[in-house]
Order: C-alpha cells, then structure tokens, then sequence
C-alpha cells in the first residue's frame, strides 16, 4: 500500500494525493449519509493523464478505486467500500469550448452542472439537464448516474444530451469519444457503456453536450385536482394544446399536507384537495403562450379537469410554487426514506395506493408520501417511519420494492443502484439482463478494481 501510495504521489505531486486524516469528511459519504466509510486516499488529479495515470497504477496493485464528483447522488454509488481509494474529478472543472454552429458544450468532468447551464444561456442556448443539486453536483457525475430531474419530459435524461464523451478504463486505457455529430452510425455508440453504469466500467472525463433553443416565455401554474387520472389528462391535454410541456410535477395530498403543513410559506389554495401538479410551460412567444396557458386552464377547470389553479404572477410567485415540491421539510425528519422508482404513467396512481396500503397494514400510521415527475412515469415515495433504525429502512423499502417487482416497475427511474438497490436489481431486470451486465464489467475491468460492489 506504501509502495502505492508513493508511486501515486510521484505521478500526481504531492498535493494530488491525501492521505489520513486530510482526506476531509466529505470524501466519506454521499448525499445520503448512510454507511460512511473513510477511503484510504484521495486522488485528486488534473487532467486525464492523471486519471490514467491513477487507474494504471491502482489496476497494476489490484487497488479498489471509487469515482467521486459532487457526492450528490441518492443511492450509495460514491460511497467508499472498504480499503478503496477515492478518485476524486473536482480539480477536472472547466468549460473547453462552446460551439454555436454545432450547439455543444464541451467540458472537464468536474465542472458544476450550474456552470454549465449559465454559459449556456450566456450564449442564448438552453441545458436540457436541470435538478436540485444543479449548484454542487458535477457533469461528470451526471452522465456516470445518468441523471434525470425536471426537464426530463421536454429534453430527456442525461444521456439524450450526451453525443460525446473520454472515459478512462480500469487498466488506464483512454477511450476519446469527443463526438460532436447528431448523427454517428459507426459501429457501435461506446459512449453509452459509460452513461448510467455508475462508474464500474470507466471514469469519465470529458463530455461534449447537446445544447437546445433558450425559451424566451415562461408560464407556471400550480393546480388542484380531484384524482389521479385527471393529473393524467391535463398533462396530455396540455402537451397537446402548447407543443410541449417543459416541467410536470404531481404530488399527492399526503406529500403536499406534510409539506406545507411544515413550514409558514404562503399557501396556493385555501382548502384541501386530493391532487396538485405543478405545470410549468417554456416557449418562444411570451403573449401568445400567456394567452394560451391561461386558455387551456379555463377549459380544464370548466371540464372539472381542474379543480382550482393558480397561475405565478411573478418569478417570486413561481419559486413558491417550487419550494412545495422541493420539501425541504424532510430535512427536519431523522432518518428519512427517500425512494425513487418508476412504472408506466397509467399505473402510479394504483401504485401508490397499494403501496400505502402495505407499508400502514404494517407500520400504522408511518407518513408515506408520493410526488414525482409523473411525465416520465417516476414517482419518489418519502417516509417516515418514525424510528426503528436500519431493520425497519430496509423492511419498508422491501415492501415498497415488492409492490414495484409485482406491478412490472424498476426500483430505480433515475437514482442509480449504487449500493442501496443492489439486492434488489433483481426485481427490475431478468437474470439475462444482469448476467450480461456481468459479462460487460468482466470484460471492461476483470480485475473488479472500478467501483467495486456497486450497481451488480
Ligand atoms: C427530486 C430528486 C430527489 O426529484 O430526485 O427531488
Ligand atoms: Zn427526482
């Protein structure tokens, strides 16, 4: 280990190495501080050479490498396992190139999403990747998690926007794949090993984004609605009567009572209602959309569609609206379950009541709460179970699991499987699918040095 170390230290100076007690808490856990495991060292390099020069020596060693970028993700992935070395991207940051003929945005690994979604717009272009760490998570994590957010439902997740990337390979191979074309057939697209595998086949280290129009209006509402078929049609009917829906968010009455009923924010509605949604329209005629936004809603509130709606007046306004589906209230509970899974659009209002029945026929009177971004058919399950450490996490996330196996769903639409889902990968994908997925990391990393013990 000495011996490693040394040599890691000569290759990356003395800086780009910590060692003990300097490696810093935040190395140790990811956002969601469960099992913290301190590494044995942090690599900090500047460059991909650095980061070959890493992986070539911890592969040599047999030595566990753990990517890390923001430490925002949600399912364990950059979490260290036992006596592995942290590989960390945060000296990797930097815009390379934005090119206005292509609509691409070129940059290092390491570089906050928020940067890149304000050069973006500096240069009157638009980011189709937005989500709630957007200040302190980095490009380089979303791709590797393939993360998905708010805009999802009008620009896809992280890997539609995705037509380039580096990764480096477990033995340090670098594989440069800085494609810039919409259009690239040949062969096979090796860039998607990288997106969404967790960082078990590659580190990336470069990525070239697509860039899209920047809307010039914006329309939000926030609305009631009697149940979960209507949060279904006005979601379809507004797609259909604006073009394009750029954010869609249900929250059903148990999340939306828990929340508001939690903080002294201004309230959008004077009585309770079984659904809300917030709807949020972007487009390229500030008149012409105001006047169609607030069309549609009248004729969804005449149809009973809608129950109430209230449109955002002002930016201000709008944010209020946002900060109920933030929930930050959770913050203030101990111990937290935060689920994220998916099933087609039709299903989740049955999901969640199934799911509700289970978990109060065996924990009465636990809060379980539903909300989610229903467009791209995720829905994220928040409880409080009231105590019971670890045992009753996991007993409840079983039973959350169970109803997702049983109705055909994916224990994970968008927060990856790190460590916290790996026992129950299973239950969303066939043993065919998983034993491929065995065979693509024997043959990427056949040492099981890339992030070892995470996604399989
Ligand atoms: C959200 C994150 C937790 O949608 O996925 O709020
Ligand atoms: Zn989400």
């Amino acid at each position: 280990m000495t011996e490693l170390l040394e040599r890691l230290r000569s290759a990356l100076g003395p800086d780009g190495i910590r060692v003990g007690a300097v490696v810093g808490e935040r190395h140790r856990v990811d956002r969601t501080g469960i099992d913290p495991q301190a590494p044995l060292a942090v690599a900090l390099p500047r460059s991909t050479a650095e980061v070959a020069a890493v992986l070539r020596l911890c592969h040599a060693a047999g030595q566990a490498v753990v990517p890390q970028g923001g430490l925002t993700g949600l399912a364990g992935g950059a979490t260290p396992t036992r006596d592995a070395i942290a590989l960390s991207l945060e000296r990797m940051r930097g815009i390379e190139e934005l090119d206005p003929a292509a609509a691409t945005v070129t940059a290092l690994a390491g570089t906050p999403l928020q940067a890149l979604q304000e050069a973006a717009e500096e240069a009157g272009f638009f980011l189709g990747l937005d989500l709630g760490a957007r200040g302190s998570c980095q490009i380089g994590g979303n791709v590797s998690t393939n993360a998905g957010g708010m805009k999802v439902i009008r620009y896809g997740m992280a890997r539609e926007q995705v037509l380039g990337l580096e990764a480096v390979l477990a033995d340090g191979t670098v594989i440069g794949a800085m494609n810039k074309m919409l259009k690239n057939n040949a062969g096979y697209d090796v860039k998607q090993l990288f997106i969404g595998s967790e960082g078990t086949l590659g580190v990336v280290t470069r990525v070239v984004l697509k860039l899209h129009p920047r809307p010039s209006s914006l329309a939000t509402a926030i609305c009631a609605l009697p149940g979960y078929a209507a949060v279904v049609t006005l979601l379809r009917r507004a797609q259909a009567v604006l073009g394009g829906v750029s954010a869609y968010e249900a929250m059903w009455h148990d999340y939306y009572d828990f929340v508001t009923s939690r903080s002294d924010r201004p309230k959008p509605f004077a009585t309770p209602h079984p659904f809300y949604a917030i709807m949020e329209y972007a487009g390229v005629d500030p008149e012409g959309d105001a006047a169609r936004f607030e069309a549609l809603l009248a004729s969804m509130l005449e149809e009973g569609v809608v129950l109430d709606a209230v449109i955002a007046r002002s930016e201000k306004q709008a944010r209020s609206f946002w900060q109920i589906r933030e929930g930050l209230e959770w913050d203030a509970v101990e111990a937290p379950i935060h689920l994220d899974v998916s099933l087609p659009i039709g299903s989740l209002g049955d999901f969640a009541e199934r799911t509700r029945a289970a978990l109060q026929a065996r924990w009465p009177g636990s809060i379980n709460s539903f909300y989610g971004h229903i467009g791209d058919s995720n829905l994220h399950v928040s409880l409080d179970m009231g105590g019971g450490g670890e045992a009753r996490r996991r007993a409840a996330e079983e039973a959350v699991y169970r109803v997702v196996r049983d109705m055909g769903g994916s224990v994970s639409a968008e927060h990856g499987i790190g460590t916290l889902k790996r026992r129950y990968l299973g239950y969303s994908r066939s043993e065919a699918e998983i034993e491929l997925m065995r065979r693509l990391k024997q043959a990427l990393d056949p040492k099981g040095i890339l992030n070892p013990g995470k996604v399989l």
